[in-house]
């Protein structure tokens, strides 16, 4: 029998909730830390809950505190970091106040403050000051409510414009997708009123969407903002068959190519309680990359691959770098396509493909791909 489903203990879906977090933490905080134009790290939890719950297990706020310190541990700067947590109820923060006692640390530039705002007040806080924030800060936001009464489009994207905010967002798939074609004077229970009103600032033609996954797909490409964004979805299903989803949004493609990776990072513990049927038919690794198969054969035969593209390619299908070498390898090796040196104008060694963030980020194409068996080495 599962246990019981209660606000106070960890579940297994609740596990894989605070690690999708935490995992992307744990690589942003690295990634910061040893980056040149960063000076200053802000990650704001605006429902952080008490930080331990009744099993003894912890939740996001400690999770945080603990990547920060094992971050800071790997990596000696002078850089600032900041964890601001939120929440509306005043004993959640009075307890989490007690335990986080001494866990920060002036010497180590590492500052934690509370508040007790309703979480949206604050998202318009943090808003109102992005524009005047120094362009070395760097923000992440964690959005885990319970309810949904205040969220809006204009909020979210008021603190992802600037382009250095990325955010993390939890919501109830089922019942969105349950209340989708409800009129919103039907009897719809109220807490999911907001929900579906939120879901109408994005224009979604819901009426074409005829599947949860489609739903989640159909989400994650909302919240890119009309292409201003990059996005990512994980689906989780609880004990009782309840899909819920975590959206993942930035401006940054190393940050996505990052949220891959822990996507792909727990999705190698299926089978460990929160993934079921459709978490298979989603994110399973063999089905998918006929799909990456598919989308590069396609790109190349338009005539514009290059490394620069293809890794971009690759991450936005939810793909990491090895999958595009694999599929790339095979590819070459029959001969569908091949590879040459943007340089030395000659075909490249196996596997030499240089698809990665670096290269990318470099402007400069080092590999060309093209259709046919090529020129053999
Ligand atoms: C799902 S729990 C968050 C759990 C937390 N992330 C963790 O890992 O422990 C939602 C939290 O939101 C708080 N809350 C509910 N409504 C709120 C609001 N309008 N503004 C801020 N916090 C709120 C609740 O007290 C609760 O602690």
């Amino acid at each position: 029998m599962p246990k019981k489903e209660t606000a106070d203990s960890v579940l297994a879906h609740t596990e894989a909730k605070l690690q999708f977090y935490t995992k992307y933490l744990e690589r942003y905080l690295q990634i910061l830390l040893a980056a040149k134009d960063v000076n200053k790290i802000n990650i704001y939890d605006l429902y952080c809950g008490a930080g331990r719950y009744s099993d003894g297990q912890t939740g996001s706020a400690v999770r945080a505190v603990e990547a920060v310190s094992s971050a800071q541990a790997k990596i000696t700067t002078d850089k600032v970091i900041n964890l601001h947590l939120n929440d509306l109820n005043a004993a959640k923060v009075k307890k989490l106040r007690n335990l986080l006692a001494g866990k920060d640390s002036s010497e180590k530039q590492f500052f934690i403050t509370f508040s007790r705002y309703e979480a949206f007040d604050l998202l318009k806080k943090i808003a109102s000051k992005l524009p005047a924030q120094d362009r070395h800060t760097r923000n992440l936001i964690f959005i885990d409510p319970y309810g949904y009464k205040d969220i809006d489009k204009e909020n979210l994207e008021a603190v992802l414009v600037t382009g250095r905010t990325e955010l993390v967002l939890f919501l109830p798939i089922e019942q969105m997708y349950r209340f989708r074609l409800k009129a919103i004077d039907d009897e719809v229970d109220n807490p999911y009123i907001p929900l579906k009103n939120f879901i109408e600032q994005f224009e979604l033609d819901v009426t074409k969407i005829t599947s949860e996954k489609e739903f989640i797909v159909a989400l994650e490409s909302a919240l890119k903002f009309q292409g201003k964004f990059f996005t990512a979805s994980y689906s989780i299903r609880n004990h009782n068959r309840h899909l819920y989803g975590m959206f993942f949004i930035t401006s940054h493609l190393y940050g996505l190519e990052k949220i891959v990776e822990v996507k792909w990072e727990l999705d190698s513990q299926k089978g460990q309680g929160f993934t079921g049927e459709n978490q298979l038919d989603i994110f399973l690794e063999t089905d998918r990359l006929s799909v990456l198969r598919k989308a590069i054969t396609a790109l190349v035969s338009n005539g514009e691959a290059d490394n620069l593209t293809l890794y971009e390619l690759v991450i936005r299908k939810g793909f990491l770098p090895k999958h595009g070498n694999n599929v790339l390898r095979e590819l070459c090796a029959e001969e569908v396509l091949y590879a040459i040196d943007a340089v030395e104008r000659k075909s490249v060694r196996k596997g030499a493909y240089k698809l990665n963030y670096k290269e990318y980020k470099s402007r400069k194409p080092s590999v060309f791909f093209r259709e046919g068996p090529g020129k053999k080495l």
